[in-house]
C-alpha cells in the first residue's frame, strides 16, 4: 500500500555505482538520516559517497507521519527522574535545535512545510500531563496545559509545544537530492578490512563509514541485535474528515496520532511489535467509522521503527572498538528530529568538532535495561520454535505470517519478507527464498 507522500513526487534517479572508488566518507542508506549527513558533510567540504540499496526515500522515510517535533510523548518528566535533568535538557535542546534546522533547510524547498503546535494528550491521566508541563518548563522550553483539543472525544489534559512543524518528506527529498552525491541500487553486502564496502558491482574504500541503513546490519560490533527491536504502526488518510489544526499523539504506548496533510486527515496507530499482532488498520478504520462517518479512506500504509532499550537513539561510534565506523539508528518513531540530530552529531564527529549533545546519544552507553531481558527472552523463544515454516536469514528466528500485510515477519529484530520471499525490511540482507 502506498503512502500519501508518494503522490506527485518526482525524485531524480541516480545511477548504481560500479568499479572501485575511494572517498573520505561512505554513507550507507538513503533515508533522511543518510541524506542529511550527506548534505551537511557536503556543506563542510568533506568528500563523501552515499550508497542506497534501493531508491532514496523508499524505506521508512516514505512511510513516516513526518512530524518535526521535540515532543516525543510524555518523556521529559520520566527522563529527568531516570537520567537526571542535565541529560533531559540536552535531549530537549538537541531536538529543539533539530526543529530549528529543519525550518531553515525547508525555507527554500517546496515540501509542504508548515509550522504547527504539537500536543500529547491523555484520556485519563491529567496528573501525568501536568507533571510533563512542569518538567518541560523547568528544562527551559515553554509548554502549556490545555483541556481542549479539536478531536472527537473528551480528554483529561494535553501538553502543547508551539512552533513545531510538519511537511512532506518525499517532496523534501525531491528538492534536496540533486545536489548530493548519491548512488542508488547500490546494496552493500559486507564491510571488509574495516574500510572497504563491497557491492555486487563495486568496491568503495572509505576512511570513515556511516551506517544509516535503518537497522544496523553489521552484527560483529555494537550488539544492535540485542539492544533494538522493531515496531510496526499503521496510518490511514481520510478525505472529508476534519481540520484538526495541529499534530496530536495519545500518551499511551499504542495510542493514536492525528495530523492533516492538505485536505486529508492522517490517523496513525494500531501499533505492535514486528512479528506480533496488533490493531493495525482495522483499529484505525473502526475509529474512523465511529468518529468521522462521512469520511472516506484515500490512503493506507504502514511504517516500521527501530526501538532502543532506553527510548533514546543510538548516534555516534558504532561501537567502542570501531573509531571510524558510525551509526544512526534507534529513533523510536521520532525519525525527523532524530535524523537531523544524527546529521549534526556525525558531521561534527567526522570534521573533528566537539558536539555538546553527543554524549546523550552514545551507542555504547549502558545496555542494562529491563527491555534487554525482554528482547533476550523473546529471541530465545523464537530460536527454539522448531515448528516454524520459515526461518529468518538474519539470525535464524522463526518467522510469523502477517495476515494483514501478507508478509513473513521476524519477531526478533524485525526483518520482513514479502509473500514471494523478497526482503522488505532489514536487518536481514538477503531474500528469504
Ligand atoms: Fe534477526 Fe530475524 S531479524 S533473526
Amino acid at each position: 500500500m502506498k503512502s500519501v507522500w508518494t503522490e506527485n513526487v518526482k525524485i531524480k534517479n541516480f545511477r548504481a555505482l560500479e568499479g572501485t572508488v575511494s572517498t573520505d566518507v561512505l554513507i550507507i542508506g538513503g533515508g533522511l538520516a543518510g541524506l542529511l549527513c550527506a548534505y551537511y558533510l557536503g556543506e563542510a567540504g568533506v568528500p563523501y559517497v552515499l550508497a542506497e540499496g534501493n531508491r532514496i526515500g523508499s524505506g521508512i522515510t516514505g512511510n513516516t507521519t513526518a512530524k518535526i517535533t521535540s515532543q516525543h510523548g510524555l518523556i521529559y518528566d520520566k527522563l529527568i527522574r531516570k537520567s537526571g535533568a542535565e541529560t533531559a535538557k540536552m535531549y530537549l535542546d538537541a531536538n529543539e535545535l533539530a526543529v530549528a534546522k529543519w525550518a531553515e533547510l525547508c525555507k527554500n524547498i517546496p515540501c509542504g512545510y508548515e509550522e504547527k503546535s504539537s500536543f500529547v494528550y491523555s484520556l485519563t491521566d491529567r496528573t501525568a500531563v501536568e507533571n510533563e508541563v512542569s518538567a518541560v518548563n523547568k528544562l527551559g522550553l515553554k509548554a502549556d496545559f490545555t483541556e481542549h483539543i479539536p478531536l472527537p472525544f473528551e480528554i483529561a489534559g494535553a501538553i502543547e509545544f508551539k512552533k513545531q512543524a510538519q511537511f512532506n518528506p518525499l517532496k523534501f527529498i525531491e528538492g534536496i537530492s540533486d545536489r548530493l552525491n548519491i548512488y542508488e541500487n547500490t546494496f552493500i553486502n559486507e564491510i571488509r578490512d574495516k574500510n572497504t564496502a563491497i557491492t555486487d558491482n563495486a568496491e568503495i574504500k572509505a576512511k570513515k563509514i556511516i551506517v544509516a541503513s535503518h537497522f544496523p546490519f553489521i552484527n560483529k560490533h555494537g550488539g544492535y541485535f540485542l539492544k533494538m527491536y522493531q515496531h510496526r504502526s499503521y496510518v490511514i488518510a481520510l478525505e472529508n474528515a476534519a481540520d484538526v489544526g495541529g499534530m496530536y499523539l495519545e500518551e499511551i504506548k499504542n495510542g493514536f496520532s492525528f495530523r492533516n496533510y492538505e485536505n486529508l486527515l492522517l490517523i496513525g496507530g494500531g501499533d505492535h511489535k514486528t512479528g506480533k499482532t496488533g490493531g493495525n488498520w482495522q483499529a484505525l478504520r473502526e475509529f474512523a467509522k465511529k468518529n468521522y462517518p462521512e469520511a472516506s479512506e484515500k490512503y493506507a500504509w504502514a511504517a516500521q521503527d527501530c526501538m532502543s532499550l532506553d527510548g533514546l537513539p543510538y548516534i555516534g561510534n558504532y561501537s567502542g572498538k570501531t573509531p571510524d565506523l558510525y551509526v544512526a539508528s534507534g529513533f523510536n518513531k521520532w525519525g525527523m528530529t532524530s535524523s537531523m540530530v544524527s546529521a549534526m552529531i556525525l558531521t561534527d564527529m567526522i570534521t573533528g568538532k566537539e558536539n555538546q549533545y553527543a554524549k546523550v546519544f552514545r551507542p555504547d552507553r549502558s545496555v542494562l535495561k529491563p527491555q534487554l531481558l525482554v528482547n533476550g527472552v523473546s529471541a530465545v523463544g523464537n530460536l527454539l520454535n522448531f515448528t516454524a515454516k520459515h526461518r529468518c536469514p538474519h539470525m535464524g528466528c522463526a518467522l510469523k505470517w502477517n495476515k494483514a500485510e501478507r508478509s513473513w515477519d521476524c519477531p526478533c529484530h524485525g526483518s520482513r519478507f514479502e509473500q514471494n520471499g523478497r526482503l522488505a525490511d532489514n536487518p536481514a540482507t538477503g531474500d528469504l527464498f
